[in-house]
This record gives C-alpha cells, sequence and structure tokens, in this order.
C-alpha cells in the first residue's frame, strides 16, 4: 500500500502531455462535428463482460460527439434550459440581456463543465487528481485539471522538496497538498509511546497473521510511522510547511481544517475540507472554508457510511456559494456529469489516477486494480483504526473474522498493521498486498497516461450531457 513514500525518480514526460486538449481547444466553433472513435466512448465492456456506454443504449455503435454539444447550443439557441445553473437543474434564470450576448460568449458560459470551483482554481476542468505521486499531480494540472499531492506521510523537508518539484514543472499552474488532521490524534506522542499501548491481545493476532501468511519483514523504514495522524506535532510541523510554502490548496482529507483558515487565508491559500458526514460539511462552511469535499462510502482510502449520492445531493443543498467537490467512486465522465447534475462543482478522484502511466504505484497493484471490480474491495477499520477502503488482502479478511479482537482505534491500529502492509510491499508479495481502492474501479481498465484520462473524462462527460438532453436532427 503506497499511502505515503517517496516516490521514484521522476520519469520522462510522456509524449501526449505536448499535445494540447482535441477537444475543447484545437476545435475551432462552428466547424462540422469532431467525431472520433476513441475506445473509451464506444460501446464497451465492463470488466463483466457486459456493456457498458454512455453514448447510447447497449450494443448500439454511436460516434461520440464532445464538442458539439457546444456548438449545437450556440446554434440552436436552446441552451439555458439544458445546462448546469439554468432553470432546469435548479439554478437561476438567464439574464435577458444575455439573448443579445454575441454567440461565442453564450457557447463558452453554458460550457457545463466550466463551474465555480474552474473560477476558484482558474483551471480548465473541474477535475481533480488525489494523489501521492509528483508525475501524476504534474501531468494532470499540465493537461488542464487540478491535482492535490497526499503528504500525510512525508516529513516536513521531503514536502518542502515535493513542492519545489511540482513547481517547476507546472510553469505557474495552482496545486494542493493534501495532509490528515485528526483532532482524536495525541498532542505529542513517540512511536514507542504509542506502540506500548497496543494490547497483548492484539499484538498476538497480529503475530499469527504474520506466521501464517508468511509475511516477510519490512526492509524499508516503515512510511507509516512517518503519517501526520500519529500524533498532533508531527501534523503541524507538516502544516508548517505549506504555510510557509503558500501552497495555493492546503486539503485536509481527515479532520476540520477550520482551524488553520485565518493562517491560510492571511498567506492566500485556500483550504478545502473532506467531509463524509453533512454536519461536518456545515460545520466546515460555516467556519470559512474555500470549498468541500462530500465524499460517499464508494470512495478509496478513509470514508464514511453515507453513499456518494446521498452525501453530494445533501451537502450540495446547503453550501450556499462554496464550491462542493464530490468524491467517492468516480471513476467516469459519467460520474462527473452525475457529481455536476447533484449540484457539485466538480470531482475528486484517487482509484481513477492509481494505474496510469505515470503512477508510481507497484505494477503488481496496477494490474490487481485493472482487473478489479467493486466486488474486491472492502471496508475496513484493520488497517488505520478509521474505516477505510482497500482492496481485500489477507490482512483485512482475518480481522473480520469472529474470533479476531476489535481492531484499534487510531493511531495504534496503524502501527500495528505497519509492518504486514510494509512487508508485503517490501517482499512484492502479490497475494498480501494491498492498496487503497474505490468502488469505481470497475472501470479503470487500462493504464492510460493521465492526460488521456483528463480528456477522455471531459469527452465522456459532454457526451453524457448530449444523452441526457438529446441530439439535434
Ligand atoms: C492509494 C490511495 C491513497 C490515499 N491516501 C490518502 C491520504 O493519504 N490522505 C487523504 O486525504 N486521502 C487519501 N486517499 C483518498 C483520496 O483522497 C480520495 O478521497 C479518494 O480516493 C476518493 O475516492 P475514489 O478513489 O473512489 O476516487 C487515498 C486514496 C487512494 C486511492
Amino acid at each position: 500500500m503506497s499511502i505515503g513514500g517517496d516516490p521514484p525518480e521522476p520519469r520522462p514526460e510522456h509524449p501526449d502531455q505536448t499535445r494540447a486538449c482535441p477537444i475543447r481547444r484545437e476545435t475551432p466553433v462552428g466547424e462540422p462535428a469532431f467525431r472520433h472513435s476513441n475506445p473509451c466512448t464506444v460501446p464497451r465492456t465492463d470488466k463483466r463482460g457486459e456493456r457498458v456506454s454512455s453514448t447510447g443504449p447497449a450494443g448500439t455503435k454511436v460516434e461520440h460527439v464532445a464538442v458539439p454539444y457546444m456548438i449545437w447550443h450556440r446554434e440552436r439557441h436552446v441552451a439555458e434550459s439544458f445546462v448546469m445553473g439554468g432553470p432546469a437543474m435548479g439554478g437561476s434564470e438567464r439574464d435577458p440581456a444575455d439573448a443579445q450576448t454575441p454567440a461565442k460568449e453564450n457557447v463558452m458560459s453554458q460550457d457545463p463543465l466550466h463551474t465555480k470551483l474552474c473560477d476558484q482554481l482558474g483551471v480548465e476542468y473541474p477535475i481533480v487528481s488525489f494523489t501521492h505521486c509528483k508525475d501524476v499531480a504534474v501531468a494532470v494540472i499540465n493537461s488542464g485539471g487540478f491535482a492535490v499531492l497526499g503528504e500525510a506521510m512525508h516529513t516536513p523537508e521531503e514536502i518542502e522538496a515535493d513542492i519545489k518539484w511540482i513547481r517547476d514543472r507546472v510553469d505557474g499552474r495552482p496545486f494542493g497538498v493534501d495532509l490528515v488532521l485528526p483532532a482524536s490524534a495525541p498532542a505529542e506522542a513517540s512511536l514507542d509511546e504509542i506502540t506500548s499501548k497496543i494490547p497483548e491481545s492484539h499484538r498476538e493476532y497480529e503475530q499469527m497473521i504474520m506466521k501464517k501468511y508468511d509475511v516477510p519483514m519490512p526492509k524499508e523504514a516503515v512510511d507509516l510511522h512517518q503519517w501526520g495522524g500519529l500524533n498532533q506535532s508531527l501534523g503541524r510541523a507538516q502544516l508548517e510547511v505549506l504555510l510557509e510554502e503558500r501552497v495555493p490548496v492546503i486539503a485536509s482529507g481527515l479532520g476540520s481544517p477550520a482551524f488553520l483558515l485565518d493562517a491560510a487565508h492571511e498567506r492566500g491559500c485556500k483550504v478545502w475540507g473532506l467531509v463524509g458526514r453533512t454536519r461536518q460539511a456545515k460545520r466546515q462552511i460555516e467556519a470559512g472554508v474555500d470549498a468541500v469535499i462530500a465524499q460517499g462510502f464508494d470512495a478509496a482510502g478513509h470514508t464514511g457510511d453515507m453513499g456518494t449520492l446521498s452525501i453530494v445531493a445533501e451537502v450540495s443543498a446547503i453550501a450556499g456559494d462554496t464550491p462542493i467537490i464530490a468524491a467517492g467512486g468516480i471513476t467516469t465522465g459519467r460520474h462527473l456529469a452525475a457529481a455536476l447534475c447533484l449540484g457539485a462543482s466538480g470531482v475528486w478522484t484517487g482509484t481513477l489516477w492509481l494505474a496510469c502511466r505515470e503512477s508510481d504505484v507497484d505494477m503488481i497493484i496496477k494490474e490487481r486494480l485493472v482487473a478489479a471490480s467493486a466486488d474486491d474491495t472492502t471496508w475496513s477499520d484493520s488497517i488505520s483504526g478509521f474505516t477505510m477502503r482497500v482492496l481485500k488482502c489477507p490482512w483485512t479478511e482475518e480481522w473480520k473474522k469472529p474470533d479476531a479482537p476489535r481492531p484499534l482505534e487510531s493511531p495504534y491500529q496503524m502501527i500495528l498493521s505497519s509492518d504486514y502492509i510494509q512487508g508485503a510491499n517490501d517482499g512484492r508479495r502479490a497475494d498480501l498486498m494491498t492498496e487503497a481502492s474505490g468502488q469505481g474501479v470497475g472501470f479503470v481498465t487500462e493504464m492510460k497516461p493521465a492526460r488521456q484520462i483528463v480528456f477522455d473524462m471531459v469527452e465522456e462527460a459532454l457526451g453524457t450531457f448530449d444523452d441526457v438532453v438529446g441530439l439535434p436532427e
């Protein structure tokens, strides 16, 4: 599992990264429809061999049309009831004066993918990649999306170096860094102190698993021992770097970031908080966070038990002007379109990037992800003490057994699981390894370049809006 750890040396940029987006930038408005047969958007099969298509009924042969969605709206002047923010979606009525607006401006203002999140960040697409891999982050940022680098397992010095590494490659474009700031973490506690509080019964159970599966001992320093959630002072030291470096977006994946709002805003940093409950969102919105990530049960990593559909809709309904970013199980353009229809201003995605070409995730895990469907994931508190969605592995399954002790709270369970997790990774034991994975993993079927993932998602989302409103004759 790679929640943390220093990614390997940067790989050369994929040639695709120099290409402009074929969807928006290169197709002049008014040109004949740009049709193509991208394998992502023609009818295809999922991992169970069933037809999946965003563009037509199962089995029909459909050429996907993305840019024409805009062209159509411009030409037919019928857009406002169909696009996000229009009356049909619960948005405000269009100012009648807009009817006089030149056609091209109409087109831009009706772009369903141009949301207030895009305005907040100055980015083209409302797609946020959460990743631990700097190469993935840079590829997404340079493709018009936004990326947040997970740094919760890194020392302050490593975080500083990673921020510089990204800045050197994104030409001034914004990016974010994610930490975990759980209020439940002890204020100050050494590794030995935490370890000494683990009950003997739990140690014995861990040892039983280690022996039963012949789990190798870690070869490298254990990543999880750097986890910012182990104690408050570790998390604070990481946070100091983000403030000093004036990172454009500081995200908290665990724990409310309300306490850092003043310090962050003074330095021009935006603050985002990730929530699994509507009441948490309400508190954060009232405190003044700049965006809330509403994440559902489907998600990879730490997540609550409220479904994505429910939490995104509920949080969007109370958000006012605060952008809501939907998370949990989002791996296709149809998910993106659906999230926008629920009232979100963008999507926050993790699993989607794990198997991409730039990703530094072990090839063993990439292959498992490409083959996996939602059934291969499980929701378990046996790894960190917080409920978390990961690929099933012997560790998660052993802790579900009726005779297993009840997993400990964080951070004790995290320390207890750390030798298994890292030993499995260092030994490259396919039978033991796990990784955080969301229920949308069934649609991760190829190891595509990150840039291609962004474009496919954009195109498929636009195609989905086409489907909903119907294509012009
Ligand atoms: C491999 C992996 C590691 C993750 N580690 C973290 C983490 O360290 N901090 C965090 O806030 N979220 C972490 N997450 C959760 C993501 O931020 C995100 O909320 C989640 O992936 C969204 O669900 P999805 O994977 O279904 O898109 C991780 C996700 C994955 C896939």
